[in-house]
Formats: C-alpha cells, sequence, structure tokens
C-alpha cells in the first residue's frame, strides 16, 4: 500500500451561502481517501461564521477517522448551517443546501446530524442523489441512524464497564447527559439491563418522558457531570471534557454518543491520570454512520447488525493498543485511524 500523510488540515472548505433562503454555513471535507466524504448536517445556533467554520473543520476530522475505524469505504465531512435568526422557511433552506450539497459533485455525502431530521434530509434528496438518512424503504436500511448510534454505545459500554468496574451494566449508575434521540434510546437499553440511570437535559419535556418510561433520576444540567456515578454518557454536545470538569467527575468511566467530547486531545490525559476510562467518542458513536453508509452503499440489514454489533470489538482493540503503547486511549483510536488513513493499516469491517 501507498502511504499517505494525514493532517488535521482538511482538504477542502466550502461556503454555502443562500440569500433568499438565509442559508449560511460550510461543507467540510477532511478526507475522500477511502470514499467520499460523509458525515451529517448540523443545524445550530453559532456567535460568529469562524466559530461554524472552526465546528465543521473538527467535526469533519473526526468522521473521517471514526469512518476508518469502522472499516467503512467512506472519507469524513461535515455541514454545518448557521440557523438562522427569528422565523424560518426550512424547506426553502434545505433545498438549497441539497443545492450545494449537489455542486460538490458526490465528493460529499450527508444525512441527519444535531438540528436536523428524516424530513429534512427528504427535502435535500429532492436536490442531490448524495444524501442519506432517508425514509427507509421496505427492508432496507434508512432512517433516523439514532437506534443504532445508540446501540453500538450500549454495547461499547457494557465492555467498558466489565473491564475498568469488573460490574455488568446492571449493577452500574449511568449519568446520561442529554436524552435526545441517542440518549432516550441508550436511556430504555440500560433501563431494560436495570442499570440505575440518572438524567439531565436543557429540554424539560425531554426529561419528563424519559424519566416516566425508565424511572430516572432527574438532575440538573448543571449538575450531571459531577453527579455521583459510575460511568458518564455525554450525549449532548461536544467540548463536555475539559479543565473545569474532568477534576469533578464521578464517573470512572465516560462512554457516551456526543461528538468531539474531549475540549482538546490533552484532556485525554488528564482523565487517563485520574483513572478514568476514556471511551474515545468516534469509536463508540458509529452506529448512526454505519446505518446511514448502508443505505447509501446498498447493503442489508444484517450487514449494519454486524457491524454495530461489533463496535465492542473495536473498542477493545483500541484500549489494548492504549494500554501495550502506554498513552491514552484517544491518543490510541487517533493513531489506528491514522494508520488507516495512511494505507498503512486495514480495519477489518466487523472488528
Ligand atoms: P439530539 O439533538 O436529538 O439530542 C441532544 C440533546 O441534548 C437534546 O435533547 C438537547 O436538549 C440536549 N442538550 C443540549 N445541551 C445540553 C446541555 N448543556 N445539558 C444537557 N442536555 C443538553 O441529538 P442526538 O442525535 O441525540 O445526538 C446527540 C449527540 O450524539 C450529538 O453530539 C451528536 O453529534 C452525537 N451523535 C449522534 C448520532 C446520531 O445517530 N444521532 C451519531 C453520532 C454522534
Amino acid at each position: 500500500m501507498n502511504k499517505r500523510s494525514v493532517t488535521a488540515m482538511p482538504e477542502s472548505v466550502h461556503v454555502i451561502e443562500d440569500h433568499a433562503s438565509g442559508l449560511s454555513g460550510v461543507i467540510v471535507l477532511h478526507s475522500t481517501v477511502l470514499g467520499p466524504a460523509a458525515g451529517g448536517c448540523r443545524l445550530w445556533d453559532y456567535a460568529s461564521q469562524g466559530d461554524v467554520t472552526a465546528d465543521a473543520v473538527r467535526l469533519a476530522e473526526g468522521m473521517s477517522y471514526k469512518n476508518a475505524l469502522a472499516g467503512l469505504p467512506l472519507g469524513g465531512g461535515k455541514a454545518v448551517i448557521r440557523r438562522p435568526q427569528g422565523a424560518f422557511d426550512r424547506e426553502a433552506l434545505f433545498r438549497a443546501f441539497g443545492h450545494a450539497v449537489d455542486r460538490l459533485s458526490g465528493q460529499y455525502v450527508t444525512a441527519e446530524d444535531v438540528g436536523t431530521s428524516v424530513e429534512d434530509m427528504r427535502i435535500v434528496a429532492g436536490q442531490t442523489p448524495y444524501v442519506s438518512g432517508l425514509p427507509p424503504r421496505a427492508g432496507r436500511p434508512g432512517g433516523d441512524p439514532s437506534p443504532w448510534t445508540a446501540r453500538g454505545v450500549f454495547l461499547a459500554m457494557e465492555l467498558a464497564a466489565l473491564r475498568q468496574l469488573k460490574r455488568p451494566l446492571s449493577q452500574c449508575t449511568v449519568a446520561i447527559q442529554g436524552v435526545g434521540n441517542v440518549g432516550a434510546a441508550l436511556a430504555l437499553m440500560l433501563h431494560e439491563v436495570g442499570a440505575k440511570i440518572i438524567i439531565a437535559d436543557t429540554n424539560s419535556e425531554r426529561v419528563a418522558r424519559v424519566a416516566n418510561r425508565t424511572g430516572a433520576m432527574v438532575v440538573s444540567v448543571s449538575n450531571i457531570m459531577k453527579v455521583n456515578a459510575d460511568i458518564l454518557a455525554p450525549c449532548a454536545l461536544g467540548g463536555v471534557l475539559n479543565a473545569n470538569t474532568i477534576p469533578q467527575l464521578s464517573a470512572s468511566v465516560v462512554c457516551g454518543a456526543a461528538n468531539n467530547q474531549l475540549a482538546v486531545l490533552e484532556e485525554s490525559d488528564r482523565l487517563a491520570d485520574r483513572g478514568v476510562l476514556y471511551a474515545p467518542d468516534y469509536v463508540v458513536n458509529a452506529g448512526g454512520i454505519i446505518n446511514v453508509a448502508a443505505e447509501y452503499l446498498g447493503w442489508n440489514r444484517a450487514s449494519v447488525e454486524e457491524r454495530v454489533n461489533a463496535t465492542a470489538c473495536r473498542l477493545l482493540h483500541v484500549l489494548d493498543h492504549a494500554e501495550s503503547s502506554g498513552v491514552s486511549p484517544a491518543r490510541a483510536a487517533d493513531g489506528l485511524a491514522r494508520a488507516v488513513l495512511e494505507g498503512s493499516m486495514e480495519m477489518a469491517a466487523a472488528a
């Protein structure tokens, strides 16, 4: 295999603007080495265009590593749209976004992310074929990827609990930060195996719904990171593992769905120094992109199940590599992903 060099710098950054619909954002292609750059479209509030680009660049790099380690024939990319102020025409916004995706001629494949839905992707699909996460056709993968993401996180958490705490999840307390699509599904799975659950979300309706179904204890969003729990599952937004929060953690395992949980990579050393096992976000949250890839590439449901079920094996591989090389799991995961992208290692699709 030829060796290629991998850096944090993206291959290209495409500013997307459409004044009529209010579309303003970027599409970032971090790497197309393994295939078209795949990664969802985020719609969120940002203070500046610089913040939009910075977030998209980091998320796109994470997608390259996630797809590489999951053994997918896809590169990494991300679209970030700045939420227009006040009321806006959502259909017009996503039509304009679909045009922008189409102009990249298949170098970028979009799907849902925070703030976007299956319905939004249906509108995008009216403008371009380079979209996934559409309503499933009979018996085929498709639709909301969140249940698959939650399943992968759950399986990884089972492994992390056994490795670090020497206990099954039924004997663990799990604090979930954010009970949106992934966090709520994860809470139900944990409830089914008898884990104790603590939840927090800025959305009080979601908190009430999940608490009703699982009997979870509810705490405030300011307390969820430091609440007394064995495992913390960040399932809201990124940057939550930082210099302020890590010293306050009571959990000795962190395993959740949110992308870019570490404010900076060095925080993974701080976690390791405190004896906290951090399951790298992009290793454990690949279930959704596996389902998105299967839909786009025409794979069947059994193949999605097999690849998502292998999440714990992939985490084990990363944790063993971290232990044998004396680095944090996050650094080990980055190293393995870069080796795949550089062509010096292949990742088996299901292990
Ligand atoms: P979502 O938007 O459905 O849920 C996020 C939840 O977090 C919302 O209920 C929101 O109210 C809550 N939240 C926001 N700020 C909060 C705070 N400070 N404290 C507590 N809760 C807060 O998003 P979804 O799809 O569940 O994704 C969650 C995370 O997982 C995101 O970071 C996303 O990028 C990541 N992810 C999601 C995948 C998917 O398949 N949906 C795939 C891979 C990663």
